[in-house]
């Protein structure tokens, strides 16, 4: 029997109520900080991802589905949100709207990672980015908002981590101390630090080899390597982060897996797990829209992974809105009443009342059976002699208590019953 494929994994009618609190928070969340909603194709031109992401990150060299398509075309199954946001703002010309461009995504993502908890190699994003302003502000009310989008969910033991990794004129005398500090204790890299020392130092930062973990401990700190333009904008961000009362932490080993970040980056992790479990990072990307051929645009942004979230959920046992359940099931019995079933059953919906109605001729006891095991709330049957006089025997299905109604006694009643 054909499974789904390794890493990639269905969202089944019971994990729905999850799913759907996490869209609808996300979307209020969005809306109350002014962020409007887009949707990108799910493939896009390689190239949006080699120059966006970068050639040297682990997404790029080792994690896409790229694939030719018959026109010769090469495509790749988007492996993250914040490049086709930009190429979209770029295409659609938002650099003439008032700035910056606020937008946000619930979007399904691509990776060939090596599957385990949490990592998946079809998964979805909550994402959002801010397009156009470079003032710190921005950065606080991003980091605001991922915070506060949790705190609405109800997840908690999470903390906030911080970092600036400098810009265009800071980084590369950063890079090089970097360099020649690693080069020092090459011995006790791992093999993978060995090939990153050249092309991406920064990288060797965040290895979770535990002997790497412990030379990057005493590795130079970017933030001891900022510009003064940099350095102020970290500090401010700081204060506005204090001022707005959240609890974050500097760590100096954190860089990200993408190459287009600039200045600010952050993420939120669970207090007890590795950053295996990180449920959600971002940052400033300055140079990315410049990048995809755009006018230089300061820009910022963060995404969360929805399966970690629906996982923290459950982990947290945080109650979710239930997904209404059937209120009425029509159960009918002898051919006549099939008909009179059908267009009950159709009129309470268009009262607004979620209704199911007996299928296949079963019998009168198989459907109260399956009213039973839907949930349904009331049961409501039609026999050739309810036929004629117009009265319904009505179920209370949660005490079997039944008596006999006219139908806007029954609309009545569904409507007011708890
Ligand atoms: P990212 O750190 O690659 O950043 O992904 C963000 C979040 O997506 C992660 O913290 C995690 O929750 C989830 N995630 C990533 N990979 C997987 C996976 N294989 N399986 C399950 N969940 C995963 C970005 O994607 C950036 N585009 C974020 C951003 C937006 N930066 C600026 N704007």
């Amino acid at each position: 029997m054909i499974q789904a494929p390794r890493g990639a994994s269905d969202i089944l009618p019971e994990d729905e109520a999850h799913w759907t609190f996490v869209e609808s928070v996300a979307a209020e969340v969005s809306h109350l900080y002014g962020y409007r909603r887009i949707e990108t194709p799910v493939f896009e031109d390689t190239g949006l991802f080699t120059r966006g992401v970068g050639e040297e990150t682990d997404i790029v060299q080792k994690e896409m589905y790229t694939f030719q398509d018959r026109g010769g075309n090469s495509l790749t199954l988007r492996p993250e949100g914040t490049a086709p946001v930009c190429r979209a703002y770029l295409e659609h010309g938002m650099q003439n709207l008032p700035q910056p461009v606020k937008l946000f995504y619930l979007s399904s993502l691509y990776r060939y990672e090596r599957p385990q908890a949490g990592r998946y190699r079809a998964f979805h994003q909550f994402g959002f980015e801010a397009i156009g302003e470079a003032d710190p502000a921005l950065d606080a009310e991003v980091i605001d908002m991922s915070w506060q989008f949790y705190r609405k969910l109800g997840i908690g033991a999470l903390h906030l981590v911080l970092n600036s990794i400098g810009c265009k004129v800071c980084r590369p005398a950063y890079l090089a101390k970097l360099r020649d500090y690693f080069q020092n204790c090459q011995g006790g890299l791992c093999q993978d630090c060995k090939g990153r020392l050249e092309r991406n130092p920064l990288r060797l930062l965040d290895c979770k080899n535990e002997a790497c973990q412990g030379l990057a401990a005493g590795a130079p700190r970017s933030v001891d390597h900022l510009c003064p333009e940099c350095s102020a904008h970290f500090e401010q961000l700081k204060r506005h982060l204090s001022s707005l009362e959240l609890p974050f932490e500097i760590n100096n080993c954190l860089v990200r897996g993408l190459d287009y970040y600039t200045r600010t980056v952050f993420e939120v992790q669970p207090e007890i797990e590795g950053s295996q479990s990180t449920v959600g990072g971002g940052g400033r990307y300055d140079y990315l829209i410049e990048e995809l051929g755009g006018k230089p645009t300061p820009a910022l942004g963060f995404a969360t992974g929805m399966e970690r979230i629906v996982d923290n959920l459950k982990k947290q046992n945080v109650a979710v809105p239930p997904v209404p359940p059937a209120r009425v099931y029509v159960a009918w019995l002898g051919e006549p009443a099939a008909e009179s079933a059908l267009q009950l059953a159709a009129r309470l919906r268009l009262e607004g009342i979620p209704a199911l109605q007996g299928l296949g001729g079963k019998s009168l006891k198989a459907q109260l059976r399956q009213a039973n095991s839907l949930g349904a709330r009331y049961a409501v049957i039609i026999g050739e002699e309810e036929l004629k006089t117009g009265l319904l025997p009505f179920r209370d299905m949660t005490n079997s208590e039944q008596h006999l109604v006219h139908l806007p006694e029954l609309l009545e009643a569904v409507r007011s019953g708890k």
